[in-house]
């Protein structure tokens, strides 16, 4: 099967953020306690922190934490959360019907993220609260001091204000499993008030406003659309959730979510747009995809799970090999969109949905691991428009999707092209890179992550991404085999 992506250095969608590599840390089974913080463990620092943990977070160059939730957040009280831990109070985490003893709270939070070199992305609980716990909580966090809530920060251990940046209005607020679920119209008028009282203490925060929870929802759409009509000019991002699973265990159907999320993607950025028409405005709303990822594995494994435990064993999903492609194609979509999707959390981080898995003192890597860090890593730069032809298939659900996924980075600063290239077949796909607009140099390196049976999960930590040998650069054409059902990189020195 021959594919061939052209690449044109001039042909921008967009500078890629760097938040588009961020994920979220939510209270919820073992991702904060035993994930994040274990004193209890011989692999953790000082502070309780997982060392092993932090180093794999380091690797995957995350950049942004949303914390606390997810939909823990809709029941929390930051309060408890802060002061000496032995005054914190012990409560019912009513979302996953489990118990929060609240010994790692917001300075732990800021502490790690410190110790992990990312950036706070706080949500905000209009959930069971409103406004007011909201205004004080970014009083407690950037007000210099010489107020209440600022002046317990600094007695609480933090002289310098956190100065958090960007803010979440709450969480899934369309769905009726939330605590203090919404019309769309009663979160549009709330959402509104809190950005204008939080705004009033911090003028310089950025705030992100719950969208829909899924594609499904019957509010898809008109929830945007309302909510955007009280709070456009008040916020900076519209939050989108999507997660995927494979079910019905079709793999060609499966590997074709990547159009449902570019489908998903556009559809919100027309009612963005919409509603910018409507108002005359000349503000472009940007999108917070702040969550995303597979999960299912876990479903079933999770209603045996005994209620109101401290950190129960909760959406630990093991991914396999096939969930690692879906992810690197996702990654790609993301790459496509980055024009309007400025910040992407993979949800999550440790131990829930997570690429990062802690088993006592042992940590293991997931399959989806893998291409998130080498995206991360190298999707830094210009997203360029992919250009691409290719065989396709028929799918169930998407009629007809190509074979190859692919997409190339412009990262002018490093003087470098980095093509990102899955192939979805079966068969072995003959590759050609197309450079004729560019001073191509040479090869820097080209890997693979191939040859595992779909089914098979990191447990071991057997999976690698290896060297592919099978690769020539000719002039301006680079010219490679992918394995069938494969994950591929290319790095090329170009003259800058
Ligand atoms: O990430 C797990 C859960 O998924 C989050 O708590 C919620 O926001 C979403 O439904």
């Amino acid at each position: 099967m021959k594919t061939k992506l052209y690449v044109d250095s001039s042909n921008v969608i967009s500078k890629i953020d760097d938040r588009l590599y961020s994920a979220l840390v939510e209270h919820l089974g073992r991702s904060v306690y035993d994930g994040l913080y274990n004193p209890n463990s011989t692999k953790s620092d000082e502070d309780g922190f997982r060392t092993d943990v932090i180093e794999a977070v380091k690797q995957l160059g995350i950049n942004l934490i949303r914390y606390p939730g997810g939909n823990f957040v809709s029941g929390y009280n930051w309060e408890d959360g802060v002061g000496p831990k032995e005054d914190r109070p012990t409560r019912l985490d009513l979302a996953w019907k489990s118990i929060e003893t609240n010994q790692f709270g917001l300075h732990e939070f800021m502490k790690w993220t410190e110790k992990t070199g990312t950036q706070p992305n706080m949500a905000v609980n209009l959930g069971s609260r409103s406004l007011d716990a909201a205004r004080n909580l970014v009083e407690y966090c950037n007000f210099p001091g010489g107020t209440y809530w600022s002046d317990l920060r600094i007695k609480n251990g933090a002289k310098k204000p956190f100065n958090i940046k960007t803010w979440c209005l709450g969480n899934e607020m369309d769905g009726d499993w939330q605590i203090g679920h919404k019309t769309a119209e009663e979160y549009g008028r709330l959402a509104h008030e809190t950005a204008k009282v939080m705004r009033l203490v911090d003028p310089e925060v950025d705030l992100v406003v719950s969208g829909s929870s899924f594609r499904e929802m019957p509010t898809f759409g008109t929830w945007e659309e309302t909510v955007l009509e009280h709070t456009y000019d008040d916020v900076d991002y519209l939050s989108l959730h999507r997660y995927y699973g494979n079910q019905e265990n079709n793999l060609p159907n499966y590997l074709a979510q990547s159009v449902d999320f570019d489908e998903f993607i556009e559809g919100i950025i027309a009612v963005c747009d919409a509603v910018k028409a409507r108002k005359h405005s000349k503000k472009t709303l940007n999108l917070a995809l702040d969550e995303w990822n597979v999960w299912y594995h876990s479903n079933e494994q999770d209603e045996q799970v005994k209620p109101w435990q401290e950190a129960p064993h909760l959406l630990e999903d093991h991914y396999n090999f096939e969930d690692a492609l879906l992810v690197g194609s996702l990654l790609i979509s993301l790459l496509k969109h980055s024009d309007r999707v400025k910040i992407a959390c993979l949800a999550q981080l440790v131990n829930v949905i997570a690429p990062i898995m802690t088993e006592n003192d042992e940590i293991w890597l997931q399959s989806i691991f893998y291409p998130f860090m080498q995206v991360s890593k190298y999707g830094r730069g210009e997203a360029l428009k992919p250009l691409f032809e290719s065989p396709s298939y028929d799918t169930k659900d998407f009629k007809e999707v190509p074979y190859l996924d692919s997409i190339a980075v412009y990262n002018k600063n490093d003087g470098e092209i980095v093509v990102f290239a899955e192939n979805k077949s079966n068969e072995t796909m003959d590759f050609s890179i197309d450079l004729k607009e560019i001073q191509v140099e040479n090869l820097i390196e080209a890997t693979q992550f191939s040859g595992y049976d779909i089914k098979q999960t990191n447990k071991d930590q057997k999976m690698q991404i290896v060297k592919n040998d099978k690769v020539k650069l000719n002039n301006h054409e680079l010219e490679a085999e992918l394995s069938p059902l494969s994950w591929n990189m290319f790095r090329v020195k170009v003259e800058q």
